[in-house]
């Protein structure tokens, strides 16, 4: 039997129309443009607003527009899975929703947890589905509204966070040499203390207590997260290339999470990559947890060739982080 590969065949994204900049947040905060944009490389970040709608809103619109571009008959769908920390309900799945609303109806669907490595965790799941020969055709999506768990009276955290989805069409292929080649996923368990939120799941649920104290947003110990993904993500590419003979010549593009452009930029040093190659967006959206990775390659879409090689990479709550190596597998802009 021939090998099957799976390649990204299209890209969906969605960002909200409403942009908190930092000079707005200094109004909201005691802080300002200049301490935002040296520290962490954010100007602007997109937020839903609108009240009633959450991340199923957002990874919809994303996944309307692929459908749109690739032109797929959606009764060809087998699954659509949503990477996110920000489901709209704890049950049922957003994806259910998503799949709901697109009317889909040869499909399954689940929800995916990790954080802000969500996309391309799942992108390994799925990508081994294909590979199986027993899933075709399938939808999946990083999508997360941050700004449902920030607190925007904490100056430490409320700058880094943002709402988007992105969402990619993944196909199996018999052509050789394309799609996802190879990935390095690492979870350590001891992340906890310094990175997650404390009410609202199923440990400490929602109570007046747990909001009267505050306890529903994200809590994070800056500086430790900073320093653990910096080395990280800086060993997971290190695997990566050296299992794949990768180098500096011939990645074509770093897709990271996009978490604090000095993160990224100490990252690119380690690898020894310039940053002319490293893809971010990071100034127009912060961190949209799972959701940055997919609308990176919204945004780049058109500068992506046939061939390319992409080295992504990524860190997030748990500690979960990794470097995958894909291969591009189509010409420009689908737009
Ligand atoms: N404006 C002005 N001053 C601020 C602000 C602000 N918004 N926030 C903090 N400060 C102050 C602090 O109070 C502190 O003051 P002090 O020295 O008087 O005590 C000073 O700035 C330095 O604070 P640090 O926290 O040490 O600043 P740091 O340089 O570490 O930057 C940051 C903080 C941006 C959060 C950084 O640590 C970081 O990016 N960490 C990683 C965060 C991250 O990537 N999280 C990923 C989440 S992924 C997921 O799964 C959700």
């Amino acid at each position: 039997m021939e090998k099957i590969n799976a390649i990204i065949t299209g890209v969906g994204g969605y960002v909200p129309d409403y942009v908190l900049n930092n000079e707005e947040l200094s109004r909201m905060v005691d802080t300002n443009d200049e301490w935002i944009t040296t520290r962490t490389g954010i100007k602007e970040r997109r937020i839903l607003t609108e009240e009633g709608i959450g991340t199923s809103y957002m990874a919809r619109k994303a996944a309307k527009l692929l459908l749109q571009k690739t032109g797929v008959d959606p009764d060809t769908i087998d699954a659509v899975m949503v990477a996110t920390t920000t489901p709209d309900y704890l049950f049922p799945s957003t994806a259910s929703i998503v799949l709901g609303k697109l009317g889909l109806k040869n499909a399954f669907a689940f929800d995916f947890s990790a954080a802000c490595c969500g996309f391309m965790y799942l992108l390994d799941v799925a990508a081994n589905m294909i590979q199986s020969g027993k899933h075709k055709r399938v939808i999946v999506i990083g999508a997360d509204k941050m700004s449902s768990i920030t607190d925007y009276s904490d100056r430490a955290t409320c700058p880094l966070f943002g709402d988007g989805a992105g969402a990619v069409l993944l196909e199996g292929t018999t052509e050789e040499n394309v799609g996802l080649m190879d990935s390095y996923l690492r979870t350590d368990g001891k992340g906890l203390p310094f990175l997650h939120q404390k009410a609202g799941g199923s440990v400490c649920p929602p109570s007046h207590f747990s909001v009267d104290h505050r306890l529903h947003y994200i809590y994070q110990e800056g500086r430790t997260v900073f320093r653990y993904a910096v080395t990280a993500m800086g060993e997971d590419c290190m695997k990566v290339c050296e299992r794949n003979g990768l180098n500096k010549e011939n990645i074509d593009w770093v897709i990271p999470h996009q978490a604090n452009l000095r993160i990224i930029e100490a990252v690119a040093r380690r690898i020894d990559v310039p940053m002319e190659k490293v893809l971010v967006n990071i100034q127009r959206y912060g961190n949209t947890s799972a959701a940055c990775m997919p609308l990176v390659l919204w945004d780049f879409e058109s500068q992506l060739k046939k061939g390319d090689n992409i080295l992504f990479t990524g860190f997030g709550a748990g500690f979960v982080n990794g470097a995958s190596y894909l291969k591009w597998a189509y010409d420009g802009d689908q737009k």
